[in-house]
Parts: structure tokens; sequence; C-alpha cells
């Protein structure tokens, strides 16, 4: 078992724990004071058959009741619809303030549970038990919960801190392939933006982690979530250095929208890493090897580097939208080289639609 301390304005705050089962939970729910205490495990219907019950089990000796809610799986679900049923749940099994939420599932899950537990009764407890690879590697850390509402991502939602990541990673060999690949883009982005050697070590394993070898896979979680813990703890409400995690997010979220959700998150995700690399290069920041490099090293991992149909104006457009923009000006996130990620908020129109030009995909192949 490994383990990671994550601090909160300086004081520890949680613990993410990776193992290969879940043998340890209930005894590390025990130590934190949830002995006896009533637990509502949220999952969703792809999950919840697969895991569900055998987690029941294992904490039905430390917990008074286990109840299991099932949210239906997909992102389309992640609503205040949802949210309002779960709270129905709660209140008809009457969970108090001392009672315990365990998210498992997805970054859908971990989200919407982690936004039920900052809002039910002002404030209940969570834990997260994160399934697919993108919620080990990166939402299951950092206490950012949330919903969409009105065809916006995550437009209404709280920081609100975990008390428990369990991330068992031999839930991984259920995850579809391409599930899989696009949980691996946030990982890319973590070398990529603060950490080059890192970024190195996952290309030197590419068979290994295609292969989602054990030991491999435990050793890439723990770098990839101490990226993230250090990314979160120097900045946990976004302030400043946090942004940084946006890389590739910023045209991979218009992406994402203007393809109408059909390409998963992290497969816009690696079109905007490659997108944004790709400004890089042409503001001198990396060189065009580097660039070349970056780029099609998406490949071998199963993600997309070039994408149909999607007009460059609509793109730029869909930018400035984003919630994230700050009026006029768009916090842009380059690399300065290679593992080494800055903000910019001088990026033109014309630098964007450039980038989404050189990501099209076009019949020659190029
Ligand atoms: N809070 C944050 O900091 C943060 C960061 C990144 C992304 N997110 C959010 O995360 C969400 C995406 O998360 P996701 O990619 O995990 O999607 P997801 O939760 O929809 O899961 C993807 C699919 O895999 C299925 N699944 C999950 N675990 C499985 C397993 N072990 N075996 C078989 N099937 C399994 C799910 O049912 C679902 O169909 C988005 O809503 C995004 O906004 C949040
Ligand atoms: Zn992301």
């Amino acid at each position: 078992m490994r383990e990671i301390t994550v601090n909160y304005n300086g004081a520890p705050c949680y613990d993410i724990l990776l193992d290969d089962s879940y043998s340890e939970l209930a005894a590390r729910i025990d130590q934190l004071g949830f002995s006896g205490r009533r637990i509502a495990i949220i999952t969703d219907s792809n999950v919840g058959p697969l895991y569900a019950e055998a987690v029941a089990s294992s904490l039905a000796r430390i917990s008074s009741e286990v109840l299991i809610c099932t949210i239906p799986a997909g992102e389309s679900n992640k609503t205040l619809a949802e949210i309002e049923r779960l709270y129905a749940a709660l209140i008809e099994a009457h969970f108090d303030r001392h009672d315990l939420l365990i998210a498992l599932g997805g970054g859908v899950v971990g989200d919407m549970t982690g936004f039920c537990a900052a809002t039910y009764l002002r404030g209940v407890s969570f834990v997260q038990l994160p399934t697919t690879l993108l919620a080990q590697a990166d939402s299951s850390i950092g206490g950012k919960t949330g919903v969409d509402f009105s065809g916006y991502k995550n437009m209404v939602g709280a920081f609100y801190m975990p008390r428990l990541v369990y991330m068992n990673f031999s839930v991984l060999k259920t995850l579809p392939a391409r599930e899989f690949s696009s949980g691996f883009a946030e990982i890319m982005k973590h070398g990529l933006i603060k950490d080059q050697s890192f970024y190195m070590w996952l290309v030197d394993h590419l068979y290994e982690i295609n292969d989602r070898d054990p030991a491999v896979l435990a050793e890439m979680l723990q770098k990839s979530c101490e990226i993230k813990r250090a990314v979160v703890e120097a900045d946990p409400k976004e302030r400043g250095e946090r942004a940084l995690l946006n890389f590739g997010h910023t045209i991979g979220h218009a992406v994402e929208k203007a393809k109408n959700f059909e390409l998963l998150h992290g497969e816009c995700v690696a079109l905007g890493c490659v997108a944004a690399a790709y400004i890089s290069a042409r503001r001198k920041m990396i060189g065009d090897d580097e660039y070349y490099e970056i780029r099609d090293m998406f490949v071998p991992f199963g993600l997309p580097i070039s994408v149909e149909d999607v007009n460059p104006m609509d793109i730029v457009r869909l930018v400035h939208s984003d919630k994230k923009a700050d009026r006029n000006s768009i916090r842009f996130i380059l690399l300065e080289k290679l593992g080494h990620a800055v903000i910019r908020t001088d990026v033109t129109d014309e630098e964007i639609s450039a980038a989404v030009e050189e990501i099209l995909w076009r019949e020659d192949g190029e």
C-alpha cells in the first residue's frame, strides 16, 4: 500500500491510499471515526453492479446501515435533478451530519457525491473511491465538486475536501479501453506541465501502461497524484498556480462542446495539449522538434491528435464563453519547456484559430 498525505492551508487534511484491493477500507473508515454511523455508497449504473456489493459488505461490520444509491451512468446525468434524488434518499434513510457518503465511481460520481456532501445539511463527510484512471489520477484529488448546468460543465459546485481518497487500482481491469486512454491524457498532462522526467518515464513504460501492468500502474498513479497534490496544496482555490492544471483544457473544453460531447474529456484534453504545445512552439518557447514529439506521443497511448468537422472560429467563440474566461483576457497555459508550464493572458484569437487549424484532420493524413 502506498500513501500520500494532502495538506490544506498548511495542515494535513486527507490521505490518498493506493492499494490493489479494498481490504483496508473498513479499518481506515473506522480510524476516521465512522464506526456505528450510517454510510451511503453513491455509485453509477455501470460501477454499482461490479463493485458496490463487495464494498458494502466490507463496510457492514463497522457501519450501522449501508445504503447503495445508484445514479444512471454518464455525464448527461451530472445534474441538479440527480442531486435532488440523492438528497431525497438520504432524508428518507434519516442521514444526519455525522454519517458518511462514499463516492464509488469515476469523476462524474466523485464530483456529484462531493457536491451532495458539501450541501446536504450544510456539509457531511465524504470519501472518494475513484474507479476510472481519470478519477484516480486527477478528479478525486483537490476538492473540486459540482454538477453541469444548462449545457455548461461544472457550472454549479463547491470546493469541498474528502476525508480520504482510497484508490484500488485493480478495478481498472474492467475499465473500457477508450476510458483508460482518456484518463491517461491527464497523466501525460501532469508530466508535461511539471515533470519532464516523469514524462520520459511514461514514454519508456508505454507497453506496460497499455497492458495495465499493476506494478507500473501503481508507480504511475503515485507519481501523478504527487504532482496533483503539490499543485493543489500550493493553490487550493485556483487563485494562481492551480490554473496550470488547465493545460490543454482551454481549447480542449471548446472542442468537447463543439463536438457535442461525442469525444471523451481526456481525448479533448489530448487535442487541447497538442494545440497549446503548437502555440508554445510558434512563440519559440519550445522547439518544433519538441512540439512534434509531444504531439506524436499521444498516438501510441490511444489518444487523438486531430479532429474532424470543427470550425476554428467556433472554437475561438467557445473559448471566450468558457466560464474561466476572465472578461476579455483568457488565462491560457503554455509550455516554456517540456515539464514546465506557464500562465499567459496574451494569447490571441489568431493563435487559437491557427492551433485549431493545426489539429484539424486532413485527408492527406498530415
Ligand atoms: N473534480 C475535478 O477536479 C475534476 C477533474 C477532472 C475531471 N472532472 C470531472 O470528471 C468527469 C469525468 O470523469 P470520468 O472520465 O471518470 O467519467 P465517468 O465518471 O463518466 O466514468 C466513465 C465511464 O466509465 C464507467 N466506469 C467507471 N469505473 C469503471 C470501472 N472500474 N470499470 C468499468 N466501468 C467503469 C462509468 O460508469 C462511465 O460509464 C467529468 O464530469 C469532469 O468534469 C473533475
Ligand atoms: Zn481534465
